[in-house]
């Protein structure tokens, strides 16, 4: 599923250009779906609407074979497209018949049909490929999103993560349904997104099928493979719910229990808030210390959690963020990344609302507690949340200073407001994305007030603003 950009910018106006030039659309190879922050991001020209993924792995080797078959929609007359991928392709059909293919510019595979495929036509690529995952760098070798331990791997990261193990439309403006089968040797987990549909045993291989039949973007799917832990449960309302930890946790396997466990209550509490909660399935995923993740990841129903936030103990709060992102990013994705914001201020928000529900501190004492550890001078208050740049897209003040920015929001418009807001922008764009500047916009529609100075204050003027949000007298 893909909704095209509304908004211009440099790669959108290029994209156009290039279009109006060419009758027949022969996409510049190493050209991107126009992000703002990204140009060579995702492509152009075709949608996809489900991607079929049969892969099988060996965790000694490191070695993935695969056969991606991609459901997809041209959107253009094509005699060409790319695809976002690093791995080795042996071969490539396109709607049954074999197509040449070659790799273009840094991440990309440039396929041509053996005849041109009309807009409006269905675009079936099969594309299998065999390669070593974590031998395959990409840019200047310092980000992956294939993370290798010593009994598998995972495949996790952000924005870069699927390119590392299946082709596609790697941008969160195109969003597919997915089917994972995989296979490892037996003892070995798989574990995806969505609901797993099947575990046998077939040739001493463990064969793993997962269902993700909700849209979601590319980079929000997961894959990992070790030796795990797996707790499978049903929520009140009846939802699979399925953890998996690491075994090289150790002792750390009872402090992420106690937090990860808390999940369908925390979802439960979120869900007063924001709205239903958008998918069929849920559960985290605790990667072992050699995974050496440093981060976690609101992959899409099963969120990838690095051992090192259950290092001092349980941590729900961490919890609370990966869960808040299934609203925020995963079932309203950015439609750029430069709309960042949406996903990790409100994720980060959302840690503060639970603290205030587990009566440890409410919203108002962690906006003056994070407002003050900040000093008027620190670098931090120079990164506008709401354009970071695509070098800070993970900055601590997209987090930070984003949750003060939903703090700032709540406090002005109050607590019913901004739960109609909440619950409106999930409706208006489920499973879909959305700008900031539609955000913005609605917010004043549904609070009728003019909040343009709220949101320049907040996110889009470097300094720090002269008071902390929501107090009653100025710090
Ligand atoms: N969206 C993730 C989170 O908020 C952050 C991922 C950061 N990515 C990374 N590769 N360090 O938890
Ligand atoms: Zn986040």
């Amino acid at each position: 599923m893909r909704r095209t950009l509304l908004r211009g910018g440099a790669g959108a106006a290029a994209a156009a250009l290039l279009l109006a030039a060419a009758p027949v659309a022969s996409a510049d190879p190493a050209g991107g779906i126009g992000d703002p922050y990204f140009p060579d991001y995702g492509n152009t020209g075709y949608d996809v609407g489900h991607y079929d993924l049969r892969l099988d792995y060996a965790p000694d080797t490191d070695r993935l074979a695969g056969t991606a078959t991609l459901v997809a929609t041209a959107t253009e007359d094509l005699d060409s497209f790319t695809l976002d991928f690093l791995l080795d392709v042996d071969s490539v059909r396109v709607n049954g018949k074999k197509a040449g293919f070659s790799a273009a510019g840094e991440h990309k595979v440039e396929v041509v049909p053996a005849a041109p495929v009309a807009e409006g036509e269905r675009l079936t690529v099969v594309v299998k490929y065999a390669d070593v995952p974590s031998s395959v760098k990409w840019g200047d070798g310092s980000v992956t999103g294939w993370n290798r331990t010593p009994d598998g791997a995972i495949a996790l990261g952000q924005p870069e993560a699927a390119w590392w193990w299946f082709p596609g439309n790697d941008h969160p403006l195109d969003k597919a349904t997915f089917d994972v089968r995989i296979s490892v040797p037996e003892g070995y987990r798989a574990v995806s997104n969505g609901v797993l549909t099947g575990e046998q045993v077939i040739g001493g291989k463990s064969v793993y099928t997962w269902r993700q039949d909700q849209p979601s973007a590319t980079y929000l799917a997961t894959l990992a493979v070790g030796e795990y832990e797996v707790h499978e449960d049903e929520t009140d309302a009846g939802l699979p719910v399925y953890d998996a930890y690491a075994e090289s946790l150790g002792s750390l396997a009872g402090p992420a229990k106690a937090s990860i466990e808390r999940g369908p209550e925390i979802l439960e509490f979120q869900e007063e808030s924001f709205g239903p909660y958008p998918y069929n399935a849920l559960g985290g995923v605790v990667a072992g210390p050699d995974a050496d993740l440093g981060f976690a990841l609101e992959t899409q129903t099963r969120p990838v959690y690095s051992h090192a936030f259950f290092q001092r103990g349980s941590n729900t709060y961490v919890v609370a963020h990966e869960l808040a992102h299934q609203w925020w990013g995963d079932h309203v994705s950015v439609e750029g990344w430069d709309d960042i914001w949406l996903n990790e201020g409100f994720a980060s928000y959302a840690e503060w609302m639970w603290s205030e529900h587990e009566g440890e501190g409410t919203a108002q004492e962690l906006a003056e507690y994070t407002y003050r550890s900040y000093p008027a001078d620190d670098p931090f208050w120079e990164v506008t949340p709401g354009d970071p740049g695509a070098e800070n897209v993970f900055h601590s003040a997209v987090y930070d200073r984003g949750a003060l920015a939903v703090h700032a929001l709540r406090t002005e418009i109050g607590d019913d407001a901004f739960g109609e807001l909440a619950r409106s922008w999930q409706q208006k764009n489920a499973h879909g994305n959305g700008t900031v500047e539609e955000f913005i916009a609605l917010s004043e529609q549904v609070s009728g007030k003019d909040l343009g100075e709220l949101y320049d204050t907040w996110l889009y003027s470097q300094g720090r603003p002269p008071e902390v949000p929501g107090a009653e007298d100025s710090p």
